[in-house]
């Protein structure tokens, strides 16, 4: 790789996270899709030798918990979502270049030569180690199937992963009060050989490769903490039969963790592009100097930014150019919820009849690659409107069709040197924009040049000039037809079929993705047809309409669950274990009223709240509790208006050590039940700083 500045002289391979190949997509998997295809086009309007690749996830328990539930084998259950991805995928315009899966033979082939060298060059060791185990299920809990605390940050964590704190990967055995997923009885720890790869080595080579690495600024502070804190070894296999297998040891219900063979597949859609087209040189991207970007989720860079790398590097690899790490999607400025139905799916955006444009112009001028995104169906009208209608269709439309009904095409002109310069420096906003991997800017840059384009018309009133200065009229419209074409090229990794139909309209041939940058400053062909609007407004009653279903679908989504629950006191047993299935079970043990009153609780009142940076969901609050002022450090940040909480009365563990998360010091703990972390409050007038008892 290089840093040189975008194009260069090498073959780059963009990639996105692979999505588990276990539910319907949504608009959180959609603008990571969308945001790395835009940036891959982008790169090629640059002039950048780049492909796109990605494909299914399609082992571990996220897949093999899933098809469990549906009574399925996991590769039918698998295989069934990924050809639905990739038939849903190009509705989008999101055109991998090759989107394969990680079953598949080139997978495992390449998972298995990586795993081998690796193990070769003597990275890899055996240890014995504690694994969940659920006797009553008779079979081991790898990840998902356990369930437990954090024990850096005390969250509720899944078996591999602090999701609803710290964002930590956890190792098998570190998750504290282990319970099964399956039973919901607590599990028992039980030894078991696992293999490791030497992570601990790459401290090195890892710092080095962080001071080196674009993108975005998350993916390269997170990773220097946690080197800094001490890397430990990773386990990288897993007591299941679903997965690949370790090297030379098949069939002994032991397979390698997800984890390795999925950021492997980057390598193997390549493999398989190149093995398709003839035509790319996969060696020279992954073994040699090319160009390797990576667009992913905030919650899965340490996967890519510490144990990726390293795998690259201990198997002789290339290592990544850049990482762009997503910011985080909510609706309605709440958290997405899929199991609440709080979210914007794939197949219903497309049925409610919109086009996939806009949806790409939305997720990519609010979020780019790094920025959070609320959707509302009114913020996506009024972009919509505002812009894509307001000012790029209009500009679009009312110059093509003045070019057309006065001069049949392009007038007989030349450019002014005014709008030359603006359309250049257009140009250059947007290789900066893409040197900095921010696809908002690339947008914002094409929407700003149309803005230039209504103002120079409407400036010049050509309708004015065409008896008394025709040639003036030529020049004004001549120059608005070449910024027409000039927004639709800056625009095109945005909104291909947008720009494709503004492309064909002003008579050029061939497909405009093909158009580098330049063709930006190129004389339009000089006839063309009457033009026709290319994006039609969106009225108010159907945002009212999407907006009440989208209400009335998690109003129902809730009324399902607390249905469920007052199942729960009709005293069918049957019905009561179902609705407590969720719930965490009571503990047995009993304390006495000693140990209740060394719990230190207060009445206290949130002063300020705001995001920690770099920490997906813990936000930083300063509560008051009468004596004094606390900051406490809590996983509410995608759970709770940040804004709206400063006022809000609180109960505050206040006797809880402190610590330090995302080097923030937290000083007390906030209470909050379940897992939308409903914030604890009093109800009367209890003072600040009085004790709960
Ligand atoms: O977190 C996830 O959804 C994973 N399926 C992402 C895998 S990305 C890559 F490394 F393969
Ligand atoms: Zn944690």
């Amino acid at each position: 790789m290089s840093n040189d500045e975008f194009p260069t002289d090498e073959p780059a391979v963009v990639t996105c996270g692979l999505p588990y190949a276990n539910g319907d997509l949504h608009i959180g998997h959609l603008r990571g899709y969308i945001g790395a295809d835009a940036f891959n086009r982008a790169l090629q309007t640059l002039g950048q030798d780049s492909i796109y690749v990605c494909g299914s996830d399609m082992h571990g328990t996220p897949v093999a918990v899933n098809a469990e539930q549906e009574g399925v084998e996991p590769e039918d259950f698998a295989l069934e979502w990924h050809h639905q991805y990739e038939e849903t995928f190009p509705q989008f315009n999101v055109d991998f270049d090759n989107y394969g899966h990680t079953h598949d033979a080139t997978n495992v082939e390449t998972t298995q030569e990586i795993v081998r060298t690796l193990d070769k060059e003597g990275y890899v060791y055996e240890k014995e180690i504690q694994v969940a185990y659920d006797p009553d299920a008779d079979q081991y809990l790898p990840d998902r199937y356990v369930e437990g605390t954090c024990p850096y940050c005390g969250a509720k964590a899944r078996g591999d992963e602090c999701d609803e704190g710290c964002q930590r990967h956890l190792e098998p055995g570190e998750v504290e009060d282990p319970t099964s997923t399956i039973t919901g009885n607590p599990a028992e720890y039980r030894e078991r050989t696992h293999k490791f790869f030497e992570v601990s080595e790459f401290a090195d080579f890892l710092t080095d490769f962080l001071d080196d690495l674009e993108g975005t600024s998350n993916a390269r502070n997170q990773p220097r903490q946690w080197i800094e804190d001490g890397l430990q070894d990773w386990c990288i296999t897993r007591d299941m039969d679903w997965g690949i297998d370790y090297p030379g040891e098949d069939g002994d219900d032991l397979v390698l963790y997800v984890w390795v063979d999925a950021p492997i597949e980057y390598i193997s859609s390549t493999k398989q592009y190149a093995e398709r087209t003839d035509d790319f040189d996969w060696e020279q991207v992954w073994k040699g100097d090319g160009e390797i970007m990576h667009v992913i989720g905030r919650d899965i860079i340490q996967h890519h930014t510490i144990f990726w790398p390293a795998m690259l590097e201990g198997a002789g690899y290339n290592k990544p150019r850049g990482i762009a790490a997503t910011g985080f999607i909510t609706i309605n400025g709440k958290g997405l919820s899929t199991s609440r139905n709080r979210a914007i799916w794939a197949k219903e955006y497309l049925d409610e009849g919109f086009h996939p444009d806009l949806l790409r112009y939305y997720l990519t001028t609010t979020g780019g690659l790094q920025q959070d995104v609320d959707f509302s169906w009114e913020a996506f009208q009024e972009t919509v409107n505002g812009e894509l209608v307001g000012t790029v269709g209009n500009f679009w439309y009312r110059s093509l069709l003045f070019a057309y009904r006065n001069y049949e095409g392009t007038p007989d002109a030349d450019v002014s040197a005014e709008v030359e310069e603006r359309i250049e420096e257009a140009i250059a906003d947007v290789r900066e924009h893409v040197n900095d991997y921010s696809m908002r800017g690339v947008g914002q840059a094409a929407t700003q040049l149309a803005q230039f384009g209504n103002e120079y018309i409407q400036r010049n009133e050509p309708w004015k000039l065409t008896d008394d200065e025709p040639e003036k009229a030529a020049q004004v419209i001549r120059d608005c037809v070449q910024i027409a074409k000039a927004v639709a090229v800056v625009l095109e990794p945005i909104t291909p079929d947008k720009s494709q139909a503004l492309w064909t309209q002003i008579g050029e041939d061939g497909d405009i993705a093909d158009a580098h940058l330049d063709e930006a400053l190129a004389a339009p062909p000089a006839t063309f047809e009457e033009p026709g609007e290319l994006f039609g407004k969106i009225e108010d009653e159907r945002v009212e309409e999407l907006t009440e279903k989208l209400e009335e679908r998690v109003e129902a989504a809730a009324a399902d669950e607390d249905e469920t629950e007052s199942d729960d006191t009709d005293g069918d047993e049957s019905d009561a274990m179902t609705a407590t299935d969720d719930l965490e079970p009571l503990l047995e043990d009993r304390i006495g009223f000693e140990d209740f009153q060394e719990l230190d609780i207060r009445v206290g009142r949130i002063e300020e709240a705001e995001g920690i940076e770099g920490a997906d969901d813990l936000a930083r609050l300063e509560v008051d509790i009468g004596f004094e002022t606390r900051q406490v450090v809590a996983g509410i940040k995608q759970l709770h208006d940040l804004e709206e909480l400063p006022g809000t009365r609180c109960v505050l563990l206040a006797n809880m050590e402190p610590a330090e998360l995302f080097g923030v010091e937290s000083n007390g703990m906030i209470l909050a039940a379940g897992d939308e972390a409903d914030l604890l409050t009093t109800h009367g007038d209890a003072a600040l700083g009085e004790k709960i008892q």
